[in-house]
């Protein structure tokens, strides 16, 4: 395992703002700054501004996935400028998966490597986006072209910015809660399941908690044991294929598919192929697409427009020599990476995900 994952730190906490201050008075930067996004400024970073100095500079962009481009990293290259940052400095990113993916990737090249800890405010940021070291933005209206591969010093997780996030930003983060179980253990998929559909209206986040370790973990076990993405963390994509075209698909409409909500429906897709091409139990397909289903809704893409799909799935990072790469399920926890699936299989998987949800 590379030696350098040894900084892979993601702590759990109740509190918070005394975390942030003991990592604080430990670092001691020469300067730290703050990058958050309009709705974090608002709702988050006034839970924990006092783990930091009064008048500490705050670089606020837009909310929003349409500001997820390189516009945004200039602006926040000169405010590192203006502000003095430094290699011994350190920059704080407070917010979603917008802001650690941004803030964590200009982080990451500004003089070559300024350090950068995460405050996840979102389900999907805290399970997902803020851990595992990948940066970056989106270009040419595809997803996330440019990025690093750059841990953060520190991901601190805790539930006290969740008083204040939309109903639908869980449900985007459930849906790679739901991936990350189905790549890893059926007992956790069924717990992620009854979680969603029993508790979660009653906002029990005690037991949202112990999921939030679990999936974090499920995460942890792939990105430790293949950091660049080279084999087995590819399964942490299974969705992802299928989920990213619609996400920029949807984008592009300008009417935004969530990122979680979309990588719900790529489950949908990719386990269609998974029965055609892996054994996959078709029952077992049906079952999950129900339950899917249930909880996010129906979706429908017009056949007009199933070749605007294969077209984004044609830029996926993962692909080689023209060949779209996709990961499919045996079953429930076993994955395999790296299947070439053809255009007909797209097509067929976008005019089932009609049918199923309609
Ligand atoms: N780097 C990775 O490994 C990785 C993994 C998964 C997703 N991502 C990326 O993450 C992004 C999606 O992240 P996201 O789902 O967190 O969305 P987001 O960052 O866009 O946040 C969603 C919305 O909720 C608001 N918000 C955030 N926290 C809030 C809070 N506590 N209270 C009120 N409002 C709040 C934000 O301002 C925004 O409007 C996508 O760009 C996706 O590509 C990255």
């Amino acid at each position: 395992m590379n030696t350098f994952l040894n900084k892979y730190d993601i702590t759990h906490t109740d509190s918070l703002v005394d975390d942030i201050k003991v990592f604080l008075r430990s670092l001691k930067p020469s300067a730290t700054i703050i990058i958050t996004d309009i709705n974090c400024r608002k709702f988050c970073c006034k839970k924990i501004k006092s783990a930091f100095y009064s008048g500490i500079p705050v670089f606020t962009f837009r909310s929003g996935e349409s500001n997820k481009v390189m516009k945004t990293v200039y602006d926040i290259w000169r405010f590192m400028a203006e502000n003095e940052v430094d290699r011994s400095s350190l920059v704080v990113n407070i917010g979603g998966g917008l802001v650690t993916d941004i803030g964590g990737f200009a982080a990451s090249v500004f003089k070559r490597g300024i350090p950068f800890i995460n405050i996840p405010t979102t389900l999907l940021a805290q399970i997902d986006a803020s851990a595992g070291g990948k940066t970056g933005v989106n270009f040419g209206g595809y997803k996330n072209q440019i990025g690093t591969f750059t841990l953060p010093e520190k991901v601190f997780i805790s539930d006290i910015f969740f008083d204040t996030l939309p109903e639908d930003e869980f449900l985007s983060g459930f849906g790679e809660m739901i991936k990350h179980a189905l790549i890893y253990d059926k007992s956790d998929y069924d717990e992620v399941i009854s979680f969603i559909k029993n508790d979660f209206s009653e906002k029990d986040f005690k037991k949202l908690n112990s999921l939030i370790k679990k999936s974090v973990k499920i995460k942890e076990y792939f990105v430790k044991n293949d950091f660049k993405d080279k084999g087995i963390r590819n399964t942490l994509n299974f969705g992802h294929t299928f989920g990213h075209a619609f996400e920029s698909y949807f984008l592009q409409k300008s009417a935004p598919l969530k990122h979680g909500v979309s990588v719900a429906y790529g489950i949908i897709c990719e386990l269609f192929i998974s029965v055609k091409y892996r054994k996959f139990d078709k029952n077992l397909f049906i079952k999950i697409t129900k339950e899917i289903v249930s909880i996010f809704g129906k979706i429908s893409i017009p056949e007009k427009d199933f070749k605007k799909i294969l077209e984004y799935m044609k830029q996926d990072k993962k692909n080689k020599n023209g060949m779209i790469y996709c990961t499919l399920l045996d079953t429930i926890g076993t994955a395999v990476n790296k299947n070439i699936i053809r255009e007909e299989d797209v097509f067929e998987s976008l005019y089932k995900l009609n049918t199923l949800t309609k």
